[in-house]
C-alpha cells in the first residue's frame, strides 16, 4: 500500500465519470453500484470497497442482522449434500465474483470438496481480489489449481474449458442486484433473463448453474439486515472525490444512507440522501443537489422463488433443485442449460 496520498488522477476513467455524471443529473438511475467495489491507494484512504464488504461479511457471519452470508452457507450445505446424484464426471467450479476470502473458503471450496475437484476459475472486475484468491489458495489449498479472469462477466463473453463438467455458481446476492432504475416495471425481469442468457454462453451452452437469491418478503426485516452494509455502499462517494476531477464543492461526508423499497418492482433500492444543497461541476457539466435529494445508485431485487426460476427457465435452464436456509429466507438453486 502506498504511503502518501497521489495527486488527483490526470487519467481518469472516462466510463466512471459518465456514469458519475449521468447518475447526479438523474438521467439514469441504479447503475453505479459496479464501481462501489474499489481497493484504497494509499493509509487511511476512505475508498476501500473490497476491505469494507469482507468486513460487512464478517460481521454478518459473527451474526448480526444480515442474515443473507450465513443463510447462503446454511442453503448451500444442504444442496451439496446430493450434488453428486446430479454433476458427473471431472468438473471445474467457476465462481462469478469470488469477492472475499470467507466466500472462498465457506462457499467455492465446500462445492470443490462436494465434487472432489481441484479445479477452480474465478473471475471478478477487480484483479486485486483475484490475487488475494490465489494468494490464499497457495497457502491454504495448495494443491488446488486456479485461474483468475479479470473480467465484466455480464458485458464479456468469458471463454471457458470444453473439456471438463462446468459448474457455475453465484453469491452474495450479485445476480439479483441489477443495474437499473428500481421504478420499472417488467425490466427486473428481462435484465435477469438477459443475464441467464450471458450466462449460458459462459457455460458453452452445456453444464450446471449455482445462484443464491434473497427470497424474503418481509420489508422490516430485510432493511434492518441490509442497512448494516452502509459503509461499504457510501465508500463510492469518497472514490468520487478521489479518482475522477469533481470540482471543490463536491462533499462525499454531505450525503447520508437509506433503502427504499418499491414494492411494484420488488426492488430494494440503495439510496443516498443529499443532506445539504450543493454544487459542483465533472466534465464540463454542473450539478445542482438540494438538501433531501434521493439518488437510487443500485438495488438489490427480492424475487420470489419461483418467480426467478420461471424466469430461468425462460433462458435456457431447467431448474434441478433448490434448498433454502432454515428461516426460508435465502434460496440456493441448482440449475442445468437446457
Ligand atoms: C456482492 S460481492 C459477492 C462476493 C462473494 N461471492 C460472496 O459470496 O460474498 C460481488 C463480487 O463480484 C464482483 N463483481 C460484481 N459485478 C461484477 C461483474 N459485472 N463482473 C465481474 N465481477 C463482478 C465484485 O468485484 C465482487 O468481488
Amino acid at each position: 500500500m502506498l504511503m502518501i496520498r497521489p495527486q488527483k488522477q490526470l487519467d481518469y476513467n472516462k466510463d466512471f465519470a459518465k456514469d458519475i455524471r449521468d447518475f447526479f443529473s438523474e438521467r439514469r438511475s441504479g447503475h453505479v453500484g459496479i464501481w462501489r467495489y474499489s481497493e484504497p491507494l494509499f493509509e487511511g484512504d476512505k475508498v476501500n470497497g473490497m476491505g469494507q464488504w469482507a468486513e460487512y461479511i464478517k460481521k454478518a457471519k459473527a451474526g448480526n442482522a444480515y442474515y443473507v452470508p450465513n443463510g447462503e452457507i446454511q442453503a448451500l450445505k444442504t444442496l451439496l449434500q446430493n450434488i453428486r446424484g446430479h454433476v458427473k464426471g471431472d468438473a471445474t467450479v467457476i465462481d462469478l465474483g469470488p469477492g472475499s476470502e470467507d466466500a472462498l473458503w465457506g462457499k467455492v471450496m465446500p462445492i470443490l470438496e462436494a465434487l472432489d475437484s481441484k479445479h477452480y476459475i474465478g473471475v471478478d472486475i477487480v484483479p486485486e481480489c483475484l490475487e488475494r484468491i490465489e494468494a490464499s489458495l497457495k497457502a491454504h489449498a495448495p494443491d488446488v489449481k486456479f485461474a483468475g479472469i479479470n473480467s465484466d462477466f455480464y458485458w464479456n463473453r468469458v471463454k471457458l474449458p470444453t473439456d471438463t463438467t462446468l459448474v457455475m455458481a453465484i453469491f452474495g446476492q450479485t445476480i439479483i442486484n441489477l443495474p437499473i432504475d428500481p421504478r420499472v416495471e417488467k425490466l427486473p425481469d428481462m435484465v435477469l433473463g438477459s443475464y441467464f442468457k450471458r450466462f449460458y454462453s459462459h457455460l458453452n451452452g452445456n453444464g450446471y448453474f449455482i445462484a443464491a437469491q434473497d427470497t424474503n418478503q418481509n420489508e422490516a426485516d430485510f432493511h434492518d439486515a441490509y442497512m448494516t452494509g452502509a459503509d461499504f455502499h457510501l465508500n463510492l462517494l469518497y472514490r468520487i472525490k478521489r479518482d475522477l476531477p469533481v470540482s471543490a464543492g463536491f462533499n462525499p461526508d454531505a450525503f447520508g444512507f437509506k433503502i427504499t423499497f418499491f414494492k411494484e418492482t420488488g426492488a430494494m433500492a440503495y439510496t443516498y440522501v443529499c443532506k445539504k444543497p450543493m454544487n459542483f461541476e465533472l466534465e464540463g457539466e454542473t450539478f445542482s443537489l438540494f438538501k433531501g435529494q434521493e439518488f437510487y445508485l443500485h438495488n438489490s431485487y427480492k424475487f420470489q422463488a419461483d418467480r426467478f426460476v420461471n424466469i430461468a427457465k425462460n433462458s435456457s435452464f431447467d431448474l434441478v433443485e433448490t434448498q433454502f436456509d432454515a428461516d426460508q429466507r435465502v434460496a440456493i438453486h441448482l440449475f442445468k442449460t437446457v
